[in-house]
């Protein structure tokens, strides 16, 4: 899938890809707040840190003066946090102030991005929070007293509801009402909740059950309509734009261009067993058959590969 991108967006990822003047990209040592979002198995991560001026006094008064990321992600997550970092350097930001940065801002930084790219910028908004609080914790101030509400173990401790992103209720109905998400689509394009296997999206205590209780049960018209057993209209799985034939002969080349010549250098190979809408089945063989760290080459190596350059909704998944 070709996304439309802003020249915003292409020229921040081209520089920071090579390195040019003005990246962000990296790690700042012994940083004053650090923050993650995401993780690497669901396909999209970011290690976020930044650097104050420490005012000599009142530590709500230090300000940024950098800030650099790390990412596992596509071309948007790597924009998208060039736009964050950039945004909090040139506005002179103290840690509390930043917070007020949203993934609007960082939207609106990269002249747009594509509905389906809308989580990469909110992933950065995520990061800053968890900075921010980090460094809250590392300067003694209290978050709290001043009317800062930064939950950070939710993901730890709700009930998990969507468990192909291992996303948890509390999480989920904060970034509903955080974001204003009216419907299933506009969860999965914020926080990609709901965007593989869908089975969530209308069970019992799913996302539509999450909606309902934000909002309130809305007309019928405005909500996703749940598949009745009894109509005659094809189950709700997601697809490709492309023709099966298309889309399995794309998916062959990326393995052959992409995959294939990184596992023949450590002996090993894949096998392409089946495909079923965009669910990639397949099985390491040769010298990676047994090597303990398969599953991880399946989502870091394969499944990347499948996403970046062909739908970002692609799961891989072993047999
Ligand atoms: S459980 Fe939510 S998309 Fe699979």
């Amino acid at each position: 899938m070709t996304w439309n991108y802003s020249q915003k967006t292409t020229e921040l990822f081209m520089n920071a890809v090579r390195g040019g003047p003005g990246s962000h990209m990296g790690e700042i040592a012994d940083p004053d707040g650090l923050g993650e979002h995401g993780s690497i198995a669901c396909g999209d991560a970011l290690r976020f840190t930044f650097r104050v001026n420490r005012h000599p006094s009142d530590p709500r008064l230090d300000v940024i003066t950098e800030a650099r990321y790390l990412t596992f992600g596509c071309t948007s997550a790597i924009a998208a946090s060039e736009a964050l970092c950039a945004i909090i350097e040139e506005g002179s930001y103290t840690p509390i102030g930043a917070l007020k940065i949203t993934n609007d801002d960082i939207v609106r930084y990269l002249d747009g991005l594509p509905q389906q790219k809308i989580h990469c910028s909110v992933m950065g908004a995520e990061a800053l929070e968890a900075a921010v609080f980090n460094w809250a914790q590392r300067r003694g101030v209290n978050l709290a007293e001043l009317g800062i509400d930064i939950q950070r173990d939710e993901q730890e401790e709700g009930r998990l509801v969507c468990t192909c992103f291992g996303l948890t209720e509390p999480y989920i109905l904060r970034k509903i009402r955080e974001l204003e998400l009216r419907t299933i689509p506009d969860i999965t394009n914020a926080i990609k909740a709901g965007g593989a296997c869908m089975s969530c999206h209308h069970t019992p205590g799913g996302l539509q059950d999450l909606l309902d209780q934000v909002w309130g049960k809305q007309p019928t018209m405005l909500r996703e309509l749940p598949v009745l057993p009894t109509a005659r209209v094809p189950a709700e799985r997601p697809r490709s734009e492309l023709s099966p034939y298309k889309f399995a002969k794309e998916v062959e080349r990326v393995i052959d261009q992409q995959v294939r010549p990184q596992l023949h250098k450590d002996g090993g190979d894949l096998e392409l067993v089946d495909i079923k809408d965009l669910i990639v089945y397949c099985r390491l063989v040769g010298a990676c058959s047994d090597c303990v760290a398969g599953g991880q080459t399946l989502k870091l190596l394969v499944e990347r590969a499948l996403k970046d350059e062909i739908d970002e909704r692609i799961r891989v998944v072993a047999v």
